[in-house]
This record gives C-alpha cells, structure tokens and sequence, in this order.
C-alpha cells in the first residue's frame, strides 16, 4: 500500500490530488517547474480556483511541502504526473513536460514504485512513450519491477457537487497487477475506482468524454445558426427535449468550445487517427463550428 507520494505539477488536476492524499494520510510532496507556484504553495497560497488558502493550511498542517528539488522522488512508494499537454504551433500534441517529467522520475526509479500519468493525451502515451524513458537507464522493467498506469483527471473546476473523492475514478494499467496496484491506490482516495481493461482503454475514456462533449456543443452551434434564421428558439427546444428522462443529454450553444480542455484534448485523437492514414471527421468538423458560427448572439442574449 502506497503510503508516499509524490505528485508531479501543483496545478488544477495535482494540488487537489495532493489535498486528498494528505487528507487520506500520505506523505506527500509536490514537485513543480514554478518557483512562483511553490513558493506560493509553502506560504499557504493557492493558485487554484478550487482550493482556497485554507485548504492548502491544512496540507500544510498535515506534511505537504511543494519544492523544486526532484530528490522529493527519491524511495516514494508512488509518482503521479499531472503535467500539462498543450498543443504544439503546428497543432499536434506536445509532451514536453510528460517526457521531461517522466526522465526526472526515472532517475530516481526503484523497484516497487507505482507510476501513474494523469496528464491528458492519445492513446499509447503511458505505454509506448513514457514506458521507455522509464526503462531506460533505469534497467528496471514495467509490470515486472515498477507499476505503471494511466488514470484520467475528470476534475470539474467549479463543480462543487463533483469534486475528486466523488467522481469515479478510471484506472487502466500495463498489466492486470499495474490496474490493481493503481486501483489499490486511489481507493483510498476517492470512494470507487473503475478498473479497464488496460492502458489505452484508460486513455481513450478521457478523450471519448472530451470528444462526446466537443462535438455535441458544435452541434448545438450549427443548430443554433439554422433555427435563428427559421425563427425557432433553440433553448426553448432544448429545455423541452431534456424533460425526456433517458436517451438526451443536453448541451447549449455558446460563443466557442470553452474551458482548458474541450478545444485541446480532441486534437490529440484526430492527431492519433490521422496516423493511420484518415481523418476524424467529426473532430476536425466541431473544431470548426466555433464563435464565429453562433450568429444566434445577435438575436438571443443567452448565447452571449
Ligand atoms: N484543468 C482541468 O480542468 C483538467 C481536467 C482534466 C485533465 N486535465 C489535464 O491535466 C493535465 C494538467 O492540467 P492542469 O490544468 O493541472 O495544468 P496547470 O497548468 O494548472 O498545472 C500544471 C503544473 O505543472 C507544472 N509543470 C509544467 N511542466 C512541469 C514539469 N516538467 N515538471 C514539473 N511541473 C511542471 C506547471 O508549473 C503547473 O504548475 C493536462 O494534461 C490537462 O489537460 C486538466
């Protein structure tokens, strides 16, 4: 059982990470690139929407320190990196920070450690990109002599009936042992875990729930076009349609496909998709139909 941690990048999908593992009883230590964020963090500050200065006290009080000094990785029982994936210029994915983060982790590798990547990405990232920088050097073999695992961040910024104790928890790891390691370990985080099947199946939940939402505002952003120009009040039709109690989820249209991850994460999959020779239509269709599409602002002040 994992009784250390430490969490790579102290951001909106780690510093949460971080309160509840101290509030579950772990020693844990928080490692970032950012003087700023550390400092901050040490001083009882938080940066992040969802904690308040008193919660980051608490940590605190209960043993979080924030550094920048990687020999916090040093005989931890787990690592979970929570760096960010941003799109590179050209639009592909860019795993600067995964690949620099898991290189900081490798060096520091040894025998029992469970390593999960939390960090948003394609399918085959923990597996065929993170896998071999942590082999590498280290002679240590995955599934054999470390755990590793992907499990997605679904945090919510602002939810405050969802936050990460309540929120089921995917986990997908190398081998069966990783998944049950991995599952071992949130379980005393969040109150249910939900094993896949693997790696890839893990990753691709997160960017399924991420497309699922992408490509369901752009739909309502082209509706929203055609039923102004036929004079039909789309919220009026959306507040109907939602009274139906299975089979619709409603969506509304808006001035873009806001927030940190609705217009990044699909790209890492049509980014994946194109690889293999085609496109993700739908993906690349949505990314389309954006602000300058939801003419309806003019008429409808709700979709200002
Ligand atoms: N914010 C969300 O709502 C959300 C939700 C689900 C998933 N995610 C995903 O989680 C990941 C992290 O997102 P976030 O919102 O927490 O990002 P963030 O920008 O809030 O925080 C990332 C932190 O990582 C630090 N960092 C960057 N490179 C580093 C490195 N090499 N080593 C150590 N620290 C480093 C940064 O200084 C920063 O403090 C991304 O992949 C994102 O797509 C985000």
């Amino acid at each position: 059982m994992a009784r250390s941690l430490t969490i790579i990048g102290l951001g909106y999908v780690g510093l949460p990470l971080a309160r509840e593992a101290c509030r579950s009883g772990l020693d844990v230590r928080g490692l970032d690139v950012s003087n700023a964020v550390v400092d901050g963090l040490n001083r009882g500050v938080s940066h992040v929407d969802d904690l308040d200065d008193g919660d980051v006290a608490e940590m605190l009080r209960l043993g979080f320190t924030a550094t920048t000094d990687t020999s916090c990785l040093e005989a931890v029982d787990a690592v979970v990196i929570c760096v960010p994936t941003p799109l590179s210029d050209d639009g592909t994915p860019d795993l600067s920070a995964v690949e620099s983060a898991a290189k900081i982790i490798a060096e520091h590798l040894r025998p029992g450690t469970l390593v999960v990547l939390e960090s948003t990405t394609y399918p085959g990232t923990t597996g065929e990109f993170v896998r071999p920088i942590l082999e590498e050097g280290t002679g240590l073999v995955a599934g054999e002599d470390f755990h590793l695992a992907y499990s997605p961040e679904r945090i919510d910024p602002g939810n405050e009936r969802y936050g990460l104790r309540n929120t089921p928890k995917v986990v997908g790891g190398l081998t069966a042992r990783c998944t049950d390691a991995a599952a071992e370990f949130y379980s005393e985080l969040v109150d249910e875990v939900v094993p896949t099947v693997g790696l890839r199946e893990a990753e691709l939940a997160k960017l399924l729930e991420n497309t699922y939402r992408h490509v369901n505002i752009a739909l309502m952003n082209e509706m929203a076009v055609f039923c102004h120009e036929l004079g039909i009040d789309l919220w009026a039709s959306i507040e109907a349609a939602k009274t139906k109690p299975f089979g619709f989820h409603a969506f509304y249209p808006g001035p873009g496909v806001g927030g940190h991850c609705i217009p990044i994460d699909p790209n890492y999959l049509s980014w994946v998709v194109r690889s293999l020779g085609y496109r993700f239509r739908f993906v690349e269709l949505a990314g389309g139909l954006r602000a300058d599409a939801c003419l309806c602002r003019q008429a409808n002040p709700r979709c200002a």
